[in-house]
């Protein structure tokens, strides 16, 4: 998945750009890989009368064969008690109905590919830099600098990473690969030459000089205290074993991420740790349900929440999607390290710049203003600058914020020949300083950065007083460490839940915003990234810590993301005093405190209340208060509710943007009893009523959530309660809007690409073929492409100009529906991305989605997506859409 900067500019706006019909490839796009499934078989110990009839892959080929269905085995998984299967390519996709029917056949799913995780900072960094993040506040605000000085560092427990690999010749993370050293094992399961689209050659040897991600998540894990940035892993004695997963380049696929799961379970992994993901939606996913399985078996799985917050909620990220993992959203650092330049010629303190690193500029230079008026509105704007402009090349360019965009003023300055352009924020007009954001800016291919309003206007009026002001941006020791504007926040590019069956993702949240950590070797060394992808082995390193010091038992392992959830603490929304707490659909239970989890003697036996939708609403919710202290304890129960979650814009079937809208109409929640007193090693049973809100627009699928804290003087834990305040079958799920292309979709587009409204005959050669075009507007469990003769009388859903929620239901069965035969078949599809305008595409050809050439003649397309919640039989829970009349001439 893609880290981001935290200081990058995430738009709030949720106006939709409309994208061309003609950006629209025509190849077929879809998430999962064409004919690739994962069989899952029952094991063999659950088949007793066949023992002799060989493994369980065996009778699986033998049957299969027996089928006559053609396949190709590439992995086989052989791990009893987690999952038992194997990876296979099908001849024919259509023989999945088969194969389940076969003796002995658990499930069959598609295999997916997840993008590699790509940082966007590009900036690696050496020991002379300054301004770099203080090497333990993310230690200081969740509490391990605590267990580090009482000698807790993870000793004893062995971290399985699933990554690009890592980088071992690192000295702070031992020098070395094998027994004794730091990274005591693993594997490379795939070889620098895999993209996700190649097959996978193995080694032993999982180094990883090329790539780097991996190496960056080992050492927030394990990096050996006492390098040159004084930083250190949060479980530096835990020993660590690399799974390479991803190539130099390109993705990965569910089958290699299985195979590096059940690698680690059988190495003797205690947790295992996954900073990659792809947003889908389900929890049915291979590497989902399998690592779910091994977070059951006893393990600690943590995975990546995602960054993909902008594109709004119900967009979590598989394989945290599995049920018993645990998905880390990421928080902001509480400072962000910035540079500072010095000026000659005036008096004044060096003047912070917004930027990580120190422009790279080593002569001191005469400062430059377009304006001498620093209330001046449209400074440097076209048309502005006099023709009696000076050369600039020499300057450093003072220009002040506002009226037009940053890029317009600094080309019209660059006319003049300026290289460098400090711009200052807006201020004094408008009464507020810095009123629009001291942050970071967008400035193409310039070399520009922002200053205060207060230090711009001090320069200005000095220049127009005619001083003469040099200054210097010095390479090293200028760093200051600025006080974040999001500090401790909820980072924005975190990924927004729930899953579309309403489990609760993400699960927690860990520092990950601005991290400094190791990197190979080749690569420079150390770097400083931010991403779910740097929380995740933040909480992998808590884990590591807790289970050091409560012991490396399943039960202890299985416990551990209620003590986390229980222990950590609920996250505002912004700095300002009375705004609402951020959704949980963004922060799970909060930020993780993992002294209190470790240390704490108050204990819930459950922390996710989860009250589902208003049709599945699960009533009063209960869970055990434990006190496991010393003395008695007198608890008060309060509520506490986070911000209602907007889910979907009003008026529109589409997601609201990240960051999501928050509203104050909470849920209300009693209690059976507020205050009760227990006694060392009593319980005390809490039943809460928790009422959604009322009045809230149910057709912004609002999704409520908050915290109900369990407080015994200084002590306070808490459980976490999600809700849906519409039912969740009610959303439509297929965009028949015109918003993202200007059409109305979904639509069937010729061979040149544009939408076929008269009947057309396609050949079926060369490009002569129809593509379907549409957009999911939310998660489905089950789409399906069926041809249909071209009389059909199946009267669709979508066709018409119906509202866009509540189509009236008929009668009727999904079965009754006459059709020629299936083209494709997609289990748990998740929704199209809002924030870049994804697509579904399927380029037709003349045969069935089983290779069955289809007779010529005409037909129509039928595309049917059924609801989330709804009943697959029932034809009345599906959306239905039926394309224009085609032939088929081949
Ligand atoms: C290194 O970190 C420790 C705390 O872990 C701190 O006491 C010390 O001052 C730091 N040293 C430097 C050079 O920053
Ligand atoms: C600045 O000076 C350093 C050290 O002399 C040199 O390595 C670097 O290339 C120079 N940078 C620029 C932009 O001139
Ligand atoms: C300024 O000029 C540039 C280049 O001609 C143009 O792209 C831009 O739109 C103009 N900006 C405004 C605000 O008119
Ligand atoms: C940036 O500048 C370089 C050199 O002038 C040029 O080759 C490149 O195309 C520019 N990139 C963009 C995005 O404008
Ligand atoms: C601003 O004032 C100074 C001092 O009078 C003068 O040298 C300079 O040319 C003026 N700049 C502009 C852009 O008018
Ligand atoms: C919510 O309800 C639906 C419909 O019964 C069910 O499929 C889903 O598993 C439920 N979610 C949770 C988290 O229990
Ligand atoms: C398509 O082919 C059929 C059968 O050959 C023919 O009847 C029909 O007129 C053709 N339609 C078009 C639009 O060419
Ligand atoms: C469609 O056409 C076929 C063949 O001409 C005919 O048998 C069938 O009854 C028609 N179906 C409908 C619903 O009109
Ligand atoms: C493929 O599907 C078509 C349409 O359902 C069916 O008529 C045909 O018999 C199938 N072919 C095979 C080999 O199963």
């Amino acid at each position: 998945m893609k880290a981001a900067l935290s200081f990058a500019l995430f738009g709030a706006t949720s106006a939709l750009a409309a994208k061309s019909l003609s950006s629209v490839q025509r190849i077929t796009n879809l998430p999962t890989v064409p004919n690739k499934f994962i069989v899952e078989v029952t094991e063999a110990s659950n088949i007793p009368s066949k023992r002799d009839v060989g493994t369980p892959h065996e009778q699986l080929y033998r049957s299969l064969a027996e089928r006559k269905i053609s396949f190709d085995v590439h992995k086989e998984y052989d791990a009893p008690g987690i999952f038992v299967g194997a990876a296979l390519t099908l001849a024919n996709a259509q023989d999945v109905a088969s194969i389940l029917k076969t003796e002995g056949v658990v499930a069959i799913r598609p295999i997916r590919s997840y993008p590699r995780p790509v940082p966007v900072s590009s900036k690696t960094c050496a020991p002379g830099d300054a301004g770099l993040p203080d090497s333990e506040s993310t230690h200081i605000t969740t509490g391990v600098d605590k267990l580090h000085a009482k000698g807790i560092t993870g000793k004893g427990i062995q971290i399985g990473i699933l990554d690009t690999g890592i980088d071992y010749t690192h000295p702070s993370l031992g020098g070395g690969f094998g027994a004794g050293f730091k990274v005591a094992g693993g594997y490379d399961l795939v070889g620098d030459a895999y993209t996700g689209a190649n097959a996978p050659v193995p080694d032993s040897d999982p180094l990883d000089q090329c790539a780097g991600h991996g190496t960056h998540v080992a050492g927030i894990i394990g990096a050996n205290p006492g390098n040159e940035f004084n930083i250190s892993g949060v479980a530096y004695d835990s020993t660590i074993y690399a799974y390479r997963i991803f190539g130099c380049d390109g993705s990965v696929n569910d089958d290699v991420i299985v195979d590096g799961l059940l690698r680690g379970v059988k190495d003797g992994a205690d947790i295992l740790t996954l900073s990659l993901g792809g947003s889908d939606g389900w929890t049915e996913g291979t590497g989902s349900v399998v690592s779910s399985r091994i977070a059951a078996s006893g393990k600690i799985v943590t995975i990546a929440a995602g960054n993909e917050g902008a594109s709004g909620s119900w967009f979590t990220s598989s394989p945290g999607n599995g049920i018993d993992t645990i998905s880390v959203a990421s928080s902001d650092n509480t400072v962000i390290p910035l540079q500072s330049l010095t000026v000659d010629g005036v008096t004044h303190d060096p003047i912070v710049y917004y930027d990580t690193f120190p422009l790279a500029i080593n002569e001191t230079l005469p400062l430059y203003a377009t304006s001498n008026d620093t209330t001046i509105v449209d400074d440097a704007c076209n048309g502005t600058l006099p023709d009696s402009t000076p050369d600039l090349s020499g300057f450093v360019v003072l220009v002040r914020r506002g009226s037009c965009a940053f890029v317009d003023k600094l080309a019209n300055i660059a006319a003049f020949g300026a290289k460098t352009a400090l711009i200052y924020e807006l201020s004094v007009l408008t009464g507020s300083l810095n009123g629009n954001g001291f942050a970071g800016i967008e400035v193409g291919n310039f070399s520009a950065v922002l200053i205060q309003a207060e230090d711009g206007v001090f320069l200005g009026q000095q220049l127009a007083a005619g001083k003469s002001i040099k200054v210097t941006f010095p390479q090293s020791g200028a760093g200051v460490q600025f006080p974040s504007t999001t500090g401790g926040l909820v980072s924005t590019f975190t990924t927004y839940g729930p899953t579309n069956d309403f489990y609760f993702k993400p699960a927690i949240t860990a520092p990950g915003g601005d991290i400094l950590s190791t990197y190979p070797i080749p690569l420079g060394t150390w770097r400083l990234d931010s991403g779910t992808s740097m929380a995740t082995p933040f909480l992998a390193g808590s884990a590591a810590l807790y289970l050091s010091v409560k012991g490396k038992t399943p039960s202890v392992a299985k416990g551990a993301r209620t003590v986390f959830q229980a222990t950590s603490k609920p996250i505002s929304s912004s700095l300002t005093d009375g705004d609402p707490f951020q959704t949980v659909t963004q922060q799970g239970a909060g930020l993780v405190q993992v002294y209190d989890a470790i240390f704490g003697t108050t204990l819930l036996s459950r922390t996710e209340l989860i009250l589902n939708d208003t049709a599945h609403f699960t009533g009063p919710q209960k869970f055990t208060v434990k006190n496991a202290g010393k003395t008695a304890k007198s608890y008060t129960l309060s509520h506490v509710p986070a911000g209602t979650a907007v889910t979907i814009d009003a008026g529109s079937i589409l997601p609201a943007l990240g960051p999501v809208p928050l509203s104050t109409s909470y849920a209300s929640v009693k209690f059976n009893s507020n205050k009760f007193i227990l006694s060392p090693g009593q319980s005390h049973d809490v039943v809460a009523t928790i009422t959604p809100p009322a009045g809230i627009d149910a057709t912004t699928f609002p999704v409520y959530s908050g915290f109900i804290h369990v407080t015994s003087g200084a002590e306070s834990v808490h459980a976490t309660y999600l809700g849906l305040a519409a039912s969740v079958k009610d959303k439509q799920v297929v965009d028949n809007t015109d918003i993202v292309f200007g059409i109305t979709i979904p639509a069937l587009l010729d061979s040149t690409g544009n939408v076929q409204d008269a009947p057309i005959n396609y050949t079926f050669v060369g490009e002569d073929a129809p593509t379907v075009l549409w957009r999911q507007a939310f998660g489905t469990p089950l789409l399906r492409l069926d041809l249909v003769p071209a009389n059909t009388s199946f009267t669709p859903t979508l066709n018409k100009r119906t509202p866009i929620s509540f189509v009236t239901k008929k009668g009727g069965s999904f079965a009754q529906v006459s059709t020629v035969g299936a083209l494709l078949e997609q289990p748990y599809l998740g929704r199209n991305d809002e924030g870049d305008l994804s697509q579904n595409t399927l380029v037709l050809t003349n045969t069935f989605a089983n290779g069955t050439v289809i007779p010529n003649g005409s037909y129509k397309v039928l595309l049917r997506a059924l609801r989330v919640t709804g009943d697959a039989t029932k034809e009345a829970d599906y959306e239905s859409w039926l394309s224009p009349i085609f032939g088929i001439a081949a």
